[in-house]
């Protein structure tokens, strides 16, 4: 006996509807939660075995009643499942939403005036269509109570959500990607692993004109509180960032140091270096600075 049932288009259909509903509920960031998950990927794998093995019962249950029928039953089975399967579904279910009458019964449905020889057919309207009608009815009474008469929330409410939403995620982003600072938006760090990679940095790269105690040499004593180009994170940084003034001898360090390094070594300058005392400190150079939003 000939099986006509295609068990493995259902098999691949089920497969696959599970495999997204999985992506759906299982909440995996932006990767793909089979990847991530690998216990899915052997879940989805058992499921298939499974999917296999009951069509396979299935179909072995089938052949089993076939072989114990009579003659005549046979051919009586064979003749309704032809009947009844050989019109695959889809073209089943595509003449019903379509709702067209077929061409043999159309005089039933022709109408009685005639231009040139053009008639018109009565047909009703195809389902799909009525239906989606009825859809947009539906939708159109909810979205009116919910939002004339309930009021629920009004456009702005929806954007100052959204908004609100996306400042958490930036914050969240900006407090694993130390990498973006720049001079506007650097804060002092405080972390003794940040001000001990700034130690590090400050001893690599800055002790030859600052001296290790930041007392000063070629350039300027950096535990006073006056500073030339500013004191405070944001100007410190921009100093190491940007480089001193034209001929002075302090480079724009960002050619060398990431952001993330230069905030680590400013910070280590401003929580260590600066409020020290130092062996034998340069006089002071600029102006004593006052973080203006201090007060
Ligand atoms: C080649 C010598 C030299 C090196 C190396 C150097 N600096 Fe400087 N630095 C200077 C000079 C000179 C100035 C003064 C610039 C000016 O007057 O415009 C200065 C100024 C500064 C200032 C501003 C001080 C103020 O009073 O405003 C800071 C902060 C600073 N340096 C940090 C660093 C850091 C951090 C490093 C290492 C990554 C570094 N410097 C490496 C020479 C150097």
């Amino acid at each position: 006996m000939k099986n006509t049932r295609p068990w493995w288009l259902y098999i691949s259909i089920m497969f696959f509807v599970v495999l997204l509903l999985t992506e759906y509920f299982v909440d995996s960031g932006n990767t793909l939660a089979i990847i991530e998950q690998p216990v899915l990927q052997f879940f989805m794998v058992m499921f298939l075995i499974l999917l296999i093995a009951i069509a396979l019962v299935i179909e072995s249950v089938e052949t089993v009643m076939f072989e114990s029928l009579s003659k005549e039953a046979k051919e009586r089975y064979l003749d309704s499942k032809s009947s009844s399967e050989n019109e695959a579904w889809s073209r089943k279910m595509y003449t019903k939403l379509l709702g067209a009458k077929p061409i043999e019964a159309e005089s039933e449905i022709i109408l009685d005036h005639n231009y040139d020889g053009i008639r018109e057919l009565d047909n009703k309207l195809p389902p799909w269509w009525v239906y989606m009608f009825y859809g947009t009815i539906i939708f159109a009474v909810v979205y009116l109570v919910r939002f004339h008469v309930f009021n629920d929330y009004t456009q702005e409410m929806e954007y100052e959500q959204k908004m609100e939403i996306a400042r958490i995620e930036v914050e969240e982003y900006k407090k694993t990607a130390k990498g973006l600072v720049d001079a506007n938006t650097v804060e002092l760090l405080t972390e003794a692993s940040d001000i001990k990679a700034g130690e590090k940095i400050f001893s690599a790269n800055c002790i030859a004109c600052h001296m290790a105690d930041g007392g000063g040499g070629i350039g300027p004593n950096l535990t006073d509180e006056y500073w030339i180009l500013g004191g405070g994170i944001k100007n410190v940084f921009n100093t190491i960032s940007e480089g001193g003034r034209d001929g002075k001898g302090m480079i724009a360090w960002k050619q060398v140091l990431k952001p993330v390094e230069m905030a680590q070594v400013a910070s280590y300058i401003l929580t260590k270096i600066n409020g020290s005392t130092p062996a034998q400190g340069k006089a002071p150079e600029g102006e004593i600075w006052k973080d203006p939003n201090a007060q």
